[in-house]
């Protein structure tokens, strides 16, 4: 690379570099343009769910900025409370089934179906990558009937990496899902459970003094 060449790169990383931390701090051209891009989305006049996820999937889960991210998913109908944050890349389902209440987090790439209903209580921690199912297919149906699931996930649990939970599943209060579970029975109040299928490995202490804020910053 010659003299000139590398100047131009130097001088493109660091416009890069200023640029990206401008947004990343809520400031500058890039944030308005963002602003002004989601405004025009017509949320409230969509009919079509899958229209709306599709939105959802491949434009406001890239938002690197938390406010404008969840002012959208509000927009679409996902009911969540302003101190919980959904963060990047989470695929979502049938948005106006999901409710999601204060102080949760939800970890990037977690998969939120709202297709028989999805219902997060508070304080809850989902870690990234979880997948919750709200509906299956009947495996000796002619027809492969399709029935869905409500799911739900109760104030205080805890939710680990790439665990799995199936349709009309309840997570207790309080408990804890170990990482790459596959829960497919009612998990017990303040109980760990971990494996596949997912099993009771203990009592967890119901000693829970912690309050989970996320919001609205991280991405
Ligand atoms: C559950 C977890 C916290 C470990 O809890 P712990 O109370 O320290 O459990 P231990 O390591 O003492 O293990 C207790 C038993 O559970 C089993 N176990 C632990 N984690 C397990 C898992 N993920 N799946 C299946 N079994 C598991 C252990 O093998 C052990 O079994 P044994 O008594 O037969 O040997 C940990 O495994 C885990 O899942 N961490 C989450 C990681 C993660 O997702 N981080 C991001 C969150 S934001």
């Amino acid at each position: 690379m010659n003299r000139i060449s590398r100047s131009l790169a130097v001088a493109s990383v660091a416009t890069a570099v200023v640029g990206l931390s401008n947004l990343a701090a809520g400031k500058g051209a890039g944030r308005d343009s963002l602003q002004a891009l989601a405004d025009k989305i017509p949320f409230p006049r969509i009919k079509d769910p899958m229209v709306i996820d599709y939105l959802l999937n491949t434009f406001v889960n890239n938002i690197p900025l938390a406010d404008i991210r969840m002012d959208l998913y509000r927009r679409a109908g996902i009911k969540v409370d302003p101190t919980s944050n959904i963060m990047m890349h989470a695929w979502v389902l049938q948005a106006r089934g999901i409710t999601i209440g204060p102080n949760c987090i939800i970890g990037p790439f977690t998969t939120l179906d709202g297709r028989g209903g999805l219902t997060i209580g508070r304080n809850v921690n989902i870690a990234g990558e979880v997948l919750t199912i709200g509906g299956h297919h009947v495996v000796d149906s002619e027809t492969a009937e399709g029935i869905v699931g409500k799911v739900v996930i109760e104030d205080n649990a805890w939710v680990a990496m790439r665990a799995t939970i199936l349709p009309g599943i309840t997570v207790g209060e309080g408990a804890y899902v170990a990482a790459a579970a596959l829960v497919n029975r009612d998990v017990e109040p303040y109980t760990l459970v971990g494996g596949v299928p997912a099993r009771k490995i203990r009592d967890r202490s119901r000693d829970i003094r912690y309050t989970l804020h996320h919001a609205p910053n991280w991405v």
